[in-house]
């Protein structure tokens, strides 16, 4: 198609052939330097972006296009150009959106489709289908993200560049083209882990998952629910800056409360039953774990279902070893506490019972490995 008409174009030339061969490995360097810059900014290596960016700026070689084309090469070097000089993530997003409809325009209009392998990630298909002007592509890549629906390439490429820019944002290159449930699931995990952290004492894992939680409005988000983002962001932050586990807790329920604010006012959630909460007992190192879970999920839900499930586990306590035995009533006395306290109180008994996991598991000498413990995954 396209190739046809370059060819035509450069057919009286003897040299066609050999331009030919050129011209693919033009493409393939510019793809290559391309998705290379991608690859930097998902593994948040800003040099890199940079150095891909230069890379592209100074592609060879301009002979083997037809002139009436160079214009989009200049324009896809001008990019590569912008982009080697980012400072910030949000430049760098807005920059590779750029790139890509720079490739895009080029490929537009010489009517080629070029075809390349599937990228690793939703980022790079949503990248690869504006820079090969591949609407199959856009739309398998975009599936479940209303935001991303357009059919206008120069919109397209706009969106790309914001949903590049939640990358950084957000620290989760997953969120890219997904809905907002997805998005609060993200929510959940990082906010999870890092309370959960908190709890055990590795306050480095805090400091790692709190900030996934400060970013900007996720574009799924309702209009109306906007102004509870900064607050929850806010909370976040205060978190990642934890000084100790007793510094912590109250900032652990101050972001719960952030949490379930926002899904009072919206009614996202709604009432969870008991139904939906229950799990099976287990072992009784299981269902020790499973008691601040649920607490947890009780707070920023909220739900009443939730927290009555978790102090029930809470009164399931682990056998104790020796040492620990005086902790057993600090423990007991919590779980009692737990079953009858206001609902505005719980979040203050939360914050009493995450400082009481470390001591109990130093006095027992519990090797209480975080990462591989969390109830979510890892
Ligand atoms: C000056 C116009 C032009 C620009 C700019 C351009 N391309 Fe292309 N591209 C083409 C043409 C024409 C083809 C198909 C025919 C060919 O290979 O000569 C092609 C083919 C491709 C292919 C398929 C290569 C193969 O091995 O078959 C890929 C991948 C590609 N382009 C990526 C890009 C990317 C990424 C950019 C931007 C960084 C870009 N192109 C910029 C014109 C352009
Ligand atoms: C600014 C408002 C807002 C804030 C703040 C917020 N959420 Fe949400 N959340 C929502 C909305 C809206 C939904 C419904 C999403 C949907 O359409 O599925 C939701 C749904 C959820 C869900 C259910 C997801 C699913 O599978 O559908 C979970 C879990 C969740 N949020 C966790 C959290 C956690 C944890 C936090 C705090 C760290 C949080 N949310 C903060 C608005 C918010
Ligand atoms: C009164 C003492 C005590 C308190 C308080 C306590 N734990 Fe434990 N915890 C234990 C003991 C004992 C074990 C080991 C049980 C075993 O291996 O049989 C344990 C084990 C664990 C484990 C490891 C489970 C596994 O898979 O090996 C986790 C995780 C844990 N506790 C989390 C917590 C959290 C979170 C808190 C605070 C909300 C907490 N614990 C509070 C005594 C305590």
């Amino acid at each position: 198609m396209m190739t046809m008409t370059l060819l035509l174009a450069a057919s009286c030339d003897l040299r066609s052939e050999v331009r030919m061969d050129q011209r693919t490995e033009t493409m393939q360097g510019h793809a290559d330097a391309a998705l290379t810059a991608l690859a930097a900014f998902e593994s948040e290596d800003l040099e890199g972006v940079r150095r891909a960016g230069k890379a592209v700026s100074e592609s060879p070689p301009w002979a083997a296009f037809p002139p009436e084309a160079r214009r989009f090469l200049e324009a896809t070097r001008a990019s590569g150009l912008a982009l080697s000089k980012v400072d910030d993530w949000a430049r760098a997003a807005t920059a590779l959106g750029g790139l890509a409809d720079s490739c895009g325009s080029c490929h537009a209009e010489q009517g080629v489709v070029p075809s390349a392998p599937a990228g690793s990630t939703t980022a790079i298909e949503l990248w690869l289908a504006v820079a090969l002007r591949d609407d199959a592509r856009w739309n398998q890549a975009s599936r479940g993200a209303d935001r991303l629906a357009s059919t206008d390439w120069q919109a397209r490429s706009t969106a790309l560049g914001a949903e590049l820019g939640l990358i950084r944002a957000s620290g989760r290159s997953e969120w890219i083209g997904q809905g907002l449930g997805r998005h609060m699931e993200s929510h959940f995990a990082a906010a999870t882990d890092a309370v959960w952290f908190l709890a055990l004492g590795d306050l480095d894992g805090v400091r790692e998952r709190a900030p996934l939680l400060q970013h900007g409005p996720h574009p799924g988000l309702p209009e109306d629910l906007h102004p509870l983002v900064g607050p929850l962001s806010d909370a976040a932050g205060k978190l990642a800056h934890v000084t100790s586990v007793a510094d912590g807790a109250p900032k652990s329920v101050a972001l719960a409360e952030r949490c379930a604010a926002c899904h009072k006012q919206s009614g996202a959630i709604g009432t969870l039953t008991v139904e939906d909460v229950r799990l099976p007992e287990m072992d009784p190192v299981g269902d020790h774990v499973m008691a601040p879970y649920l607490l947890w999920v009780g707070l920023l839900v909220p739900s009443d279902a939730a927290w009555q499930e978790g102090s029930r586990f809470l009164r399931l306590p682990p056998e104790l070893p020796e040492g620990a035995q005086t902790h057993t009533g600090t423990y007991e006395a919590l779980a009692t506490r737990a079953s009858e306290v206001k609902a505005q109180e719980r979040g203050a008994l939360f914050a009493e019972l995450i400082q009481t996991c470390v001591p109990c598991h130093t006095a027992g000498d519990v090797d209480v490995d975080s990462g591989r413990n969390s109830p979510i995954r890892h």
